[in-house]
């Protein structure tokens, strides 16, 4: 089956692209020319995003050194962690 596709907005530029959702939202970003340079496994912290709309599917392990449990309640995640699983609206920190 094909891979679903979920648009995502960057709320700071109203920029919006697509995104796989068998893809991380920081790859998405990265193909639209939107997003930080980091090291693509939860450790640098450089894509910390919040999610205002959409869902999220977390696939990888995200530090608790740039991610605390509180923050993750309230949206606050990872984008090369994350997985589309809507449309999505999100901020860069
Ligand atoms: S790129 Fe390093 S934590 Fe996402």
């Amino acid at each position: 089956m094909a891979a679903a596709v979920h648009i995502a907005t960057d709320a700071a530029s109203g920029l919006t692209f697509p995104v796989r959702d068998d893809e991380c939202l920081l790859v998405g970003m990265r193909r639209a020319g939107n997003g930080p340079k980091g090291c693509h496994g939860g450790g640098c912290g450089v894509c910390k995003v919040q999610v205002s709309e959409g869902g999220y599917e977390i696939f990888k392990r995200m530090s608790r050194a740039q991610i605390s449990e509180a923050e993750q309640a309230a949206g606050i995640v990872l984008a090369c962690c994350v997985r589309p699983s809507s449309d999505i609206t999100y901020r860069l920190f």
